[in-house]
């Protein structure tokens, strides 16, 4: 209680930053828009005066902010159909800048993949072995699904060795709704055979205040990756600061352009360091959805098509969890049962 008092206080503190950039944003705009001067709204296909209009006003300035705008954001700014604004994001996507590097080379980079062990071996099974580095891995859920849990372990279990599963490396936790608790770390690598207090000198916590704040560490993480050694970057949660700060505002556009310009920070972070990144996202109730579960995870195709791995965590009975892999570029979606125990994640 006296720790979330803080943390608010803190939080109104920094508002007067907040506010500053704010304030900066127009000239940044207009650089942008310069900078994009020669693909306007109305070259995309089907976009004329009005519907450009319509767009600027709900805050789509840019082709760059309707290439990852979601669909069902860009149908009520437009009031064009699902399959014209789906169109229309795939118009945007295809210019905008790609980087190309030979198969060959893609093929060398991914040999150098490591792999950190969940501790369960159904859920290692999921992943083909392991949460990968190079990789942005997303476990999504409600709450008390086992996200935390998850991470927690992976902070103890990326310090193990290579032949245990580990890494031999450190973790880098950006903690955005203080729910980082060394106690429960402590008691998942005691069950390792870990160093209690050696082990959690090679956990670095940021406490992200901001969804600014969240994206400033991720931007500011690179010198410290390389001199600790840290193998995996934990977001727990990645969605929930930019949730509350953008809640009931009449356009989501700010928001989505924001996360996605974060998930290209971590996915670079995987990349040239050859670490893990795992993120967790809440879901939220589709009402839209007539079968099947109605719940979708936070963030929209912007977060769903950065994450590599993308995992949906439900509660079964007791310590039972439920995991399911959706949409993984290489594995088929499939299902496996791990349970949260005092020891951690265990089958
Ligand atoms: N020490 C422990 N021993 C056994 N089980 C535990 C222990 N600590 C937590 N758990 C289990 O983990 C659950 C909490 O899961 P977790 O914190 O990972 O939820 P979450 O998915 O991160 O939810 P949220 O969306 O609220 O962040 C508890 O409900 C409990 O079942
Ligand atoms: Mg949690």
């Amino acid at each position: 209680m006296a720790e979330k008092e803080i943390a608010e206080t803190e939080m109104v503190e920094e508002k007067p930053a907040e506010k500053e950039i704010v304030e900066k944003k127009p000239a940044e705009k207009k650089i942008v828009e310069k900078a994009e001067k020669e693909l306007a709204l109305e070259d995309l296909p089907g976009v004329g005066t009005a519907t450009s209009d319509k767009l600027s006003e709900s805050g789509y300035k840019t082709v760059e902010s309707i290439a990852v705008a979601a669909v069902g954001e860009l149908m009520d700014a437009t009031g064009m159909t699902e399959s014209s604004c789906k169109k229309l994001i795939m118009a945007a996507s295809d210019n905008m800048d790609m980087g190309f590097e030979t198969a060959a080379k893609l093929m060398e980079r991914k040999s150098t993949i490591g792999k950190i062990t969940t501790g369960s071996e159904e859920l290692d099974k999921l992943f083909d072995g392991g949460i990968e580095t190079q990789s942005i891995t997303e476990f999504y859920g409600r709450y008390g699904s086992g996200k935390s849990q998850i991470v927690f372990q992976l902070c103890a279990n990326v310090q193990l060795p290579v032949e245990q599963g580990g890494m031999d490396g450190a973790a880098l936790f950006i903690d955005t709704e203080n729910t980082f608790r060394p106690t429960r770390v402590q008691q998942m690598a005691d069950h390792l055979g870990l160093d209690k207090d050696k082990m959690l000198e090679k956990i670095f916590v940021a406490r992200a205040f901001n969804s600014d704040h969240q994206m400033l560490l991720a931007d500011k993480a690179s010198d410290m990756i390389k001199e600790n050694n840290i193998k995996l970057v934990i977001v727990d949660s990645l969605t929930s600061l930019f949730r509350s700060e953008y809640a009931g505002r009449g356009t989501l556009a700010g928001r989505q352009q924001k996360l996605n310009r974060h998930m290209h920070t971590l996915q670079r972070l995987a990349d040239l360091n050859n670490l893990c990144v795992v993120v967790t996202n809440q879901v939220m109730a589709n009402p839209g959805l007539l079968f099947g579960d109605p719940t979708t995870p936070i963030g929209g195709h912007i977060v769903g098509h950065q994450s590599t791995f993308r995992i949906y965590l439900r509660k079964s009975k007791g310590e039972k969890r439920i995991a399911r892999m959706i949409d993984s570029p290489c594995l088929p979606d499939s299902e496996c049962v791990f349970s949260v125990t005092e020891n951690g994640i265990v089958d």
